[in-house]
């Protein structure tokens, strides 16, 4: 049997970890291909501390690598961190553009850019580009054009993302193409329809991770997420390292996936 640990993957180059831990050992069709992150507790973790919210974030960062990496080393393809909602807006205006500044200074920076080529991560942005402040999303849009061949990892970051704007969205620029004659009305099915999303070729969400201990999705992949597996976590996102995540991982390998069918039946 495939055993993930013993897959030679090019350009993958994770930092180890002092202590030694390994990813779990799991056959490869119990491996989840597409993990997305609802990373939650930064301002919790900041409080608990006598420190300011912003202090999480910094912190949430680094847990944002820790997770990259862990990924890469369990066999994950696709990993998907919502860092900034549609809903995100509402908060105090420093706090975002705190949560923006660390975004670029901490992945986004050219050194971490570096880094992410090296280590073969494709870089995919999810969300509206219109509203984010421009030296961000012109970063990002280099980065995904930087790292467009790469194959080890697909991380997409989900910034100004809603899954009710992305569905919307869509719907919007499809009424457009079927108006000006360029689609079908009647040639309309789900297929057709993911064509229109963000990142159209992102495949379904096996594993939708929550931390800091609250049982919501929070307009997150709605489309994507339709048959993922739940697992939420008590940890505060800044105290998540890669282990939290094999896990996790662990626990959605146990589960038995039907999709609607009977257990046993096939695909
Ligand atoms: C949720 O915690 C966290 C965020 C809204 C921001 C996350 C963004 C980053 C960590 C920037 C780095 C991004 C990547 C891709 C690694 P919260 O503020 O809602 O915490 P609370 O619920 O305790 O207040």
């Amino acid at each position: 049997m495939d055993v993930t640990s013993s897959r030679a993957l090019p350009g993958h180059r994770p930092g180890p970890r002092p202590s030694g831990d390994r990813p779990p050992r799991l056959p490869a069709d119990r491996v989840p291909r597409h993990v997305a992150i609802i990373m939650d507790g930064n301002g919790r973790w900041a409080t608990d501390r006598g420190l300011p919210r912003t202090d999480g974030h910094e912190a949430g960062a680094r847990s944002g690598w820790e997770v990259v990496h862990g990924a890469i080393e369990a066999g994950v393809t696709h990993l998907s961190l919502y860092a900034f909602s549609t809903e995100n807006w509402g908060r105090p205006q420093v706090e975002v553009r705190h949560i923006f500044s660390a975004l670029a200074r901490r992945v986004l920076a050219a050194a971490r850019q570096r880094e992410l080529e090296e280590m073969g991560v494709r870089v995919r942005w999810a969300g509206r580009r219109s509203r984010v402040p421009g030296y961000v999303a012109d970063a990002l849009g280099r980065l995904e054009d930087r790292t467009r061949n790469n194959t080890v990892l697909t991380l997409t970051v989900c910034v100004d993302y809603g899954g009710r704007s992305e569905i919307t969205e869509a719907a919007a620029a499809l009424a457009k193409d079927v108006y000006h004659g360029r689609v079908a009305a009647e040639s309309i099915d789900e297929q057709c329809f993911a064509r229109y999303l963000s990142v159209p070729e992102l495949p379904d969400v096996d594993l939708l991770i929550r931390t800091a201990g609250e049982l919501r999705v929070s307009n997150f992949f709605p489309w994507q997420a339709t048959y993922a597996e739940l697992v939420f976590l008590d940890t505060l996102w800044p105290d998540i390292d890669r282990r939290d995540l094999w896990r996790a991982v662990e626990i959605y390998a146990a589960r038995t996936r039907t999709h609607g069918r009977l257990p046993g039946a096939s695909a």
